[in-house]
């Protein structure tokens, strides 16, 4: 497979995840972050991990976004960027808004909103510690479980001096497949240690398989107050023998996550895992997997 195809393969299954996500987000934990946003305009957001810009359109049609914004969106991988632009082009023009492109970014304009986008393709960490701390709203979504932790929150919060922070879909340590097959604890229990023995390109750890509960201890020990957390877990059923959307391709990349984190894996008897796969990818072919991946959803507000 090319770089590009890898690159097209990541942001069909972001696009993709969005049902499932919008499924699975904590609506007590986002209207409590909403609550607490300053009414003054513009409302100055930064988005960490970003991908295609998925949170960005979610939150505009939900409602969660005031009429004068200015959001900031970081994401690593260079190819996302134009995923993101044709993500928002699409949704701008069956939404009604008028998209535009300027030197310093993108506009979307409806009769009734004004939100400039500013699309940066940097390491969050990096961009965050040398970002001007004049954010509102920090959302970092389905992101945090791929940095570590103690070292990068306290650079992302101090964006957001007395703002709020947003960070949902945090994975928390828990995958479930039905119906059980023969594996599945030997699997699942390797394939969560990957995530904590995960590094950087550096050679620096980079996330943990607990990050939703690790939030939870924490953000109070960096000083900021937790408003708000409750579960957001990934809930994915066959009805009828069918996935809706595009969930099938969504259970398929799960599984190929799975098994590219443990091809050749130590300890992992390689003809187990791949009759596991198998077996798991025939029953999304025949309607008959069911996915759970216990997340937390967090919000506050920083110090
Ligand atoms: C699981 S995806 C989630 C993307 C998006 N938030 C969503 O839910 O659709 C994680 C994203 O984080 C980005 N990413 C990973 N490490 C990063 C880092 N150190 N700095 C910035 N972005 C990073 C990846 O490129 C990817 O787009």
């Amino acid at each position: 497979m090319t770089p590009n195809e890898t690159w097209n393969d990541l942001a069909r299954y972001l696009a993709a995840k969005k049902t499932v996500d919008d499924r699975a987000l904590n609506r007590l934990v986002l209207e409590t972050a909403r609550r607490n946003l300053p009414s003054a305009p513009p409302l100055r957001v930064i988005e960490l991990g970003a991908g295609i810009g998925t949170m960005l359109t979610r939150l505009l049609e939900w409602g969660f976004l005031p009429a004068e914004v200015e959001y900031t969106a970081v994401d690593a991988a260079p190819a996302l960027a134009a995923h993101a632009v044709a993500h928002l082009r699409e949704w701008a023009r069956s939404h009604n808004y008028a998209f535009s492109v300027e030197e310093s970014g993108y506009t979307l304009q409806s009769a009734e909103q004004s939100v400039k986008i500013r699309w940066q393709t940097a390491d969050a960490v990096e961009f965050a510690a040398r970002a001007a701390p004049v954010y509102h709203l920090l959302v970092a979504h389905a992101f945090l479980d791929l940095v570590h932790l103690p070292t990068a929150l306290p650079t992302f919060l101090r964006l957001i001096p007395n703002g709020v922070f947003l960070f949902t879909l945090n994975f928390d340590g828990v995958t479930v497949f039905e119906p059980p097959a023969e594996g599945d604890d030997v699997v699942l229990a390797h394939y969560h240690r990957t995530m904590d023995e995960r590094l950087t390109e550096g050679g620096a750890p980079a996330g943990e398989s607990k990050t939703g509960r690790r939030l939870l201890s924490l953000l109070p020990s960096l000083g900021a107050r937790i408003l708000a957390a409750g579960s957001s877990d990934w809930v994915v059923f066959p009805q009828n023998g069918a996935y809706p959307h595009a969930e099938a391709e969504f259970l398929q990349t799960i599984l190929n996550f799975v098994e590219g984190s443990l091809r050749g894996r130590e300890g992992l008897d390689a003809s187990l895992l791949k009759r596991w796969m198998a077996r798991r990818r025939a029953q999304v072919e025949a309607g008959e997997l069911i996915y759970i991946a216990h997340q937390l959803d967090v919000a506050g507000l920083a110090r």
